[in-house]
């Protein structure tokens, strides 16, 4: 006889991933993403996938600002026209008869994501809302129509982002005299950070992120976490610095341009800019509801810490101990017995988002209890348990207390690790052992600070 497979568990998983997207959506509700879409990616069967998803952001409340990426096609364009043209160190060089070439092709693309975005029930804009001048002539070489930034007209912007349309903002830039330039959506892209105030910007191309296979790196890059397919996971400024100087030869243009960018946006005012791949199934609501995505995230500000916690981080320490306590892992705790005793907690923080939790409860005889230690379902297995536990336990050895326990039914072996030994009930201060349950026979634990 086949066995009825149980769901309870599953369905624990899942209302526990529902619970950390509804806190995702209301963290970035009324923020603004800016996102550079290559146009490389228009013929790949998820494009239109992809455009959903930046629908279903936008439909979530975040504001979503899209630059489109147009070498593709400017390139087919002009192929097909018979036109030849050249860069140089990755700019293109603009000549007078490319030029309307070049502003259809990108107005093109420009369309194109418009009609997918009405598809997906929103409302895309596209417009000219940026001024340029002539690069000019560099080192003897004439970039002819070829233009850079100098200026966004923000508020026109800031006024279409507030009556919930998607700029659509296509790389061709205006002078005073109405002249067009060719300008770089990744600049312009990087730009738009210096105007408007972007809590994330994303480079969607081919390549997923900076993958650490056969990077050079030194102090500052040896241990980076990496993901499951080997792409570095996330960089802050500095760490993005060190890679690009160590691998002129080794990162292709497209990943330090990327590189140099995301740490220019990091500079002006973008708090996380993300690597990430068009053709990967859901990147980019990975990468915005968990801190786990697939690509690369260069950031400026400090990423994962741990704190005391506050009032407001009641709610999703509850969330995260939910499942364990009705797994039995964990004593029930209601939001008055947390508030109560609220200065004991620690929260486990990576982007603003609580993964992790621990206590550190204070007794008679130079005691204390570590309790309350839960990771986030999700966020398992990735050394969230293990900072929380070490830096409870170097709080403990700050505070002067002598010995540390704990009681566990199932976390035993993990608790070793930290140099934990077994104790007995004789070995826990006279208040608790007067409430020590004896039908949850949980095991006890002691880890003495005057070795
Ligand atoms: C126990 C717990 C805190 C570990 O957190 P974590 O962030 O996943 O742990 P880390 O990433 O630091 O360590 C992961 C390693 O510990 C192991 N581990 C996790 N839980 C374990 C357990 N209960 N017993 C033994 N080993 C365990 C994992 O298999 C993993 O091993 P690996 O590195 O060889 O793959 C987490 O699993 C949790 O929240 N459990 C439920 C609540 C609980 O039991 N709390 C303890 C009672 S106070």
């Amino acid at each position: 006889m086949t066995a009825i497979p149980d769901f309870k568990e599953q369905k624990i998983e899942i209302a526990s991933f529902i619970r950390e997207v509804f806190s995702y959506i209301t963290r970035f509700k009324g923020q603004l993403f800016v996102l550079k879409i290559e146009d490389g990616l228009m013929n790949h069967p998820l494009f239109p996938v992809l455009i959903r998803d930046i629908s279903f952001l936008h439909k979530a409340g975040i504001k979503v600002l899209i630059v489109p990426g147009t070498r593709n096609s400017i390139d087919a364009q002009l192929k097909a026209w018979d036109i030849s043209y050249s860069f140089n160190n990755g700019i293109r060089l603009t000549s007078e008869e490319a030029l309307p070439l070049i502003e259809q092709a990108s107005l093109g693309v420009a369309q194109r994501i418009m009609s997918h975005l009405t598809a997906g029930g929103c409302d895309g804009i596209q417009g000219n809302w940026v001024s340029a001048r002539s690069l000019g002539i560099i080192d003897g070489v004439d970039y002819m129509r070829t233009g850079k930034i100098e200026r966004i007209q923000r508020s026109i912007i800031e006024r279409l982002l507030a009556e919930n349309f998607i700029p659509i903002i296509p790389p061709i830039g205006w002078n005073k005299l109405g002249h067009a330039y060719n300008i770089s959506s990744t600049e312009l892209a990087t730009e738009l950070c210096k105007y408007l105030q972007v809590a994330k910007l994303f480079f969607i191309g081919n390549e997923n992120g900076i993958s650490m296979e056969g990077l050079k790196t030194s102090s500052l890059t040896k241990y980076l976490e990496v993901t499951d397919s080997g792409v570095i996971s996330a960089l802050d400024i500095d760490q993005a610095k060190e890679i690009l100087d160590l691998n002129p030869q080794t990162l292709n243009f497209a990943q330090k341009d990327y590189l140099l960018n995301a740490i220019q946006a990091c500079k002006v005012g973008a708090n996380r800019v993300h690597l990430i791949s068009g053709e990967i199934q859901g990147s980019v609501l990975q990468e915005v509801f968990s801190s786990r995505g697939d690509g690369t995230m260069v950031y400026s500000s400090q990423y994962s810490s741990i704190r005391p916690a506050v009032i407001d981080d009641i709610a999703d320490i509850l969330r995260i101990m939910q499942d364990y306590i009705q797994k039995g892992f964990l004593i029930p705790r209601t939001q008055e017995d947390i508030l109560e005793k609220l200065k004991d907690y620690v929260v486990y923080v990576i982007d603003n988002a609580i993964l992790g939790c621990g206590a550190l409860h204070p007794f008679e005889n130079d005691c204390a209890e570590i309790a309350a230690i839960a990771v986030a379902a999700n966020y398992r297995k990735s050394g969230v348990g293990d900072a929380v536990v070490r830096h409870i336990i170097s709080a403990a050895q700050i505070r002067g207390y002598k010995k540390i326990f704990l009681l566990t039914t199932q976390a035993l072996d993990w608790f070793y690790q930290f140099g934990f030994e077994d104790g007995t009930i004789d070995d826990l201060p006279p208040s608790k052992r007067k409430h020590y349950n004896t039908r949850r026979n949980s095991r006890v634990l002691v880890y003495s600070l005057e070795k």
